[in-house]
């Protein structure tokens, strides 16, 4: 039976390299489908708000989920690089017919040149994708802040410019960070708010509501927002404003968020608990600590945190 020895044969050739490398590839795509299908990923995962989007800008091939790119380049990879091993290169075959395994160089051209080929294939796809995306997925982050930009200069002309504020969430992937800094600076934001609420629940949460979903304000916020705060400090470099917030109740946690990095601090939950007077208290707080330290003022403390880490 004929088709029965060229099943085996796209099997063999499956499992031999390079096609291997797309067949693993096919397999990290079928997973991801599979837990979208169960929900525990979101399928229109946008390339341009992920780690490929450095990858992926110059190739404008960014207005497709990750999803499906990876899915389409697996595919048309795995699928040029069976052929090609099939008929040219001679791959082992079931019925032991083949002009013998693939050299080592032959697989590497034969691996490069199916990814290129599918990668062309991705290229063209795209744009046509792109058609049935752009009216269902949200827009990327960083297309969001293109816009908010181009409102900006077309509203305000050569007008002084409305300051625009990026806040970000303290559950930010700390590897993102260098690139949301350098995002938020070419789209001209005038400083990063960090943080808003966490979708985290730290253990040390008690009381009958600790297990209830969305955004946790608050003292138990605190930790986590001043250290992610202190990490774009760090990468800020001095290059953009940050703003603190997070958990801030007292004079001691303002000061804790300027010397960490930040340049003016906002509260919300706390002015709920402790009410207006508290600004009060934390401005003289702030006066008093600062001179205790030492600083001639207090925009003196700015990310000293550092220099005693
Ligand atoms: C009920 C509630 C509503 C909020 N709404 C917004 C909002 O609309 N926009 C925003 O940027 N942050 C919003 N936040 C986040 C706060 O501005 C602040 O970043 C966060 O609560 C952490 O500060 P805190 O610990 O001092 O409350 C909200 C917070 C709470 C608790």
């Amino acid at each position: 039976m004929w088709h029965l020895e060229v099943v085996k044969d796209v099997l063999s050739a499956s499992l031999e390299l390079p096609t291997l490398v797309f067949t693993v590839l096919l397999a990290i795509s079928a997973c991801m489908w599979l837990l979208s299908l169960v929900g525990a990923i979101d399928v229109e995962i946008d390339a341009s708000d992920g780690l490929l989007d450095d990858a992926l800008e110059p190739l404008d091939i960014t207005d497709v989920p990750a999803t499906i790119l990876i899915t389409v380049f697996s595919l048309a990879g795995w699928f040029v690089s069976v052929l090609a091993s099939i008929f040219l290169l001679g791959a082992p075959r079931s019925d032991g017919d083949s002009a013998g395994p693939i050299s080592v160089i032959g697989a590497i051209g034969l691996g490069i040149g199916a990814a290129v080929v599918a990668l062309g294939f991705v290229m063209w796809l795209s744009p046509r994708l792109a058609l049935i995306f752009v009216t269902t997925t949200a827009p990327s982050k960083r297309e969001l802040l293109g816009r908010i930009a181009e409102t900006r200069a077309a509203l305000t002309g050569d007008e002084p410019s409305v300051p625009i504020f990026l806040k970000v969430a303290p559950d930010v992937d700390v590897t993102q960070i260098d690139r949301i800094v350098e995002q938020a600076r070419t789209y001209g934001m005038n400083a990063i708010i960090v943080s808003n609420t966490t979708l985290d629940r730290p253990e040390t949460l008690q009381g009958e509501h600790c297990g209830e979903g969305g955004g946790l304000s608050g003292q138990p916020l605190f930790e986590k927002s001043t250290k992610i705060l202190a990490e774009f400090f760090d990468a800020a470099d001095g290059k953009i404003d940050l703003i603190g917030v997070g958990g801030i109740g007292s004079g001691a946690q303002a000061y804790a968020k300027i010397r960490a990095g930040a340049k003016a601090v906002q509260l919300y939950s706390a002015l709920v608990y402790k009410g207006p007077q508290l600004v009060a208290e934390i401005c003289a707080d702030l006066e008093a600590r600062a001179k205790a330290d030492g600083f001639k003022n207090i925009g003196d403390a700015v990310g000293t945190a550092l220099d005693t880490a």
